[in-house]
């Protein structure tokens, strides 16, 4: 095993330059774009649960026939993902009035709350998938999916701005 003396002077030299080279880098993140980050990452979650409830959405308003294969993958991707919620928002974002969020402050007084919603569509989308995995037909699921979009609904009401007009 060579150990780091045994390189020639040369080999050495460039080794360190290339560390202190990389010890300059891009200046570290500020706070806001730290919070930025934060935001961006727990938005890009939501959209990826909108993405998996859509075609459900589609199949309770009868513009897509109920089929059962793409509700239990799609109910397990969005317990999946609801799973990360909580940690998602850990990174308290509210003092940072420059960051463009739909998120609302009370969310970091009353954590344990908007984590219990977050469990509630994890549960709900974890009995959805349940009922499509033996087989339910649209009579079956279409209860279970309407559970599951409440439990979406119910975190709205209490913890993201309304629509603006
Ligand atoms: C535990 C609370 C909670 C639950 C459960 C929840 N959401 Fe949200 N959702 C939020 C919050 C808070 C925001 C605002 C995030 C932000 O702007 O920082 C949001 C934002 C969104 C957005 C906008 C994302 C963007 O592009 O900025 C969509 C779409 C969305 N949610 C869909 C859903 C769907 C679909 C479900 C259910 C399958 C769901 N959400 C469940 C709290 C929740």
């Amino acid at each position: 095993m060579r150990s780091i003396f045994a390189l020639g002077t040369a080999a050495a030299c460039a080794l360190f330059a290339t560390a202190a080279i990389a010890q300059q880098g891009p200046p570290p993140p500020t706070p806001e774009q730290k919070a930025q980050q934060s935001v961006e990452l727990r938005q890009s979650v939501f959209k990826l649960l909108d993405w998996n409830n859509k075609p459900m959405g589609a199949m309770l308003r009868g513009q897509a026939p109920f089929d059962a294969g793409v509700v239990k993958t799609n109910a397990t991707n969005i317990a999946n993902l609801a799973e990360m919620i909580p940690a998602l928002f850990t990174a308290d974002t509210s003092s940072f009035t420059s960051v463009k969020t739909e998120a609302l402050n009370n969310i970091w007084t009353n954590k344990a709350d908007f984590d219990a919603k977050a469990k509630a569509l994890i549960d709900a989308a974890t009995a959805l998938s349940a009922a499509a995995g033996s087989g339910g037909d649209a009579a079956a699921l279409r209860p279970a999916v309407i559970t599951m979009g409440k439990a979406c609904g119910s975190c709205h009401d209490n913890f993201r701005q309304k629509e603006q007009e």
